[in-house]
């Protein structure tokens, strides 16, 4: 299935369903930038982007933040959802209503009218930064998709199957896109590959993804 919301411009959104229940959104997010990103330097200055340990006790190469109701967190005792941060001690940052918006509107857009986020992970990505295949399985409903909002940079992501030796396959995230999954694709092991320096005229060196979920 491939086709295009609006047919009038070659910069419009169009819609392609990588596999069952994994819809990539093709620039869907390009109206809304520049609130997306007065939105992130107001969650910044509440919550810094910060490098988490893995459970192993390295430092995790993407640098993190989380607004919403519970923020995702890595520490020696392994990842969990928590309702504070544990820098400031403090509430996550409130989910902005722009923020909660768009990922609603992209997961209704892709089959999933009843998604309804409760956190969302800040995720920033310096050139040769990588994030090696996982499950996200950390959340209570698996019936709840996920909404991932790639800025900046464009990076490579890659699917792979129910095991982690399955065979993967790879797509570009650019700037805009919205990448949607659930259903039968909810549980894919999934990673990004090293970003590459290739900066971006409004982002700069980084590139930037917002992922959404249902956590509690
Ligand atoms: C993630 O899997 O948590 C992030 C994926 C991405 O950065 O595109
Ligand atoms: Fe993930």
């Amino acid at each position: 299935m491939n086709y295009s919301l609006f047919d009038e411009e070659d910069s419009a959104p169009w819609i392609e369903e990588l596999f069952p229940g994994a819809i990539l959104l093709h620039r869907y997010a390009l109206p809304h930038v520049k609130t997306l990103m007065r939105c992130l330097d107001s969650i910044y200055q509440q919550s810094p982007l910060r490098q988490m340990k893995t459970p192993g006790g390295r430092s995790i190469a993407v640098h993190n933040t989380s607004c919403g109701e519970v923020g995702l967190i890595s520490d020696v005792r392994g990842y969990r959802y928590t309702p504070l941060d544990p820098q400031t001690k403090a509430k996550w940052p409130p989910m902005p209503e722009k923020f909660r918006e768009l990922a609603t509107d992209a997961a209704k857009l892709s089959g999933y009218s009843n998604f309804n986020p409760d956190s969302c992970l800040i995720n920033r990505y310096l050139p040769e930064t990588k994030l090696s295949l996982h499950q996200d399985k950390d959340e209570a409903d698996f019936t709840q998709p996920i909404v991932s909002v790639s800025l900046g940079m464009p990076a490579v992501f890659v699917f792979g199957g129910l095991q982690r030796n399955d065979k993967l396959s790879r797509v570009t995230l650019e700037h805009g896109d919205v990448l949607v999954w659930g259903g039968d694709a909810r549980l894919l092991f999934h990673g990004v590959l090293s970003v590459k320096r290739q900066p971006h005229p409004l982002i700069g060196t980084q590139r930037i993804n917002l992922t959404f979920r249902r956590a509690m």
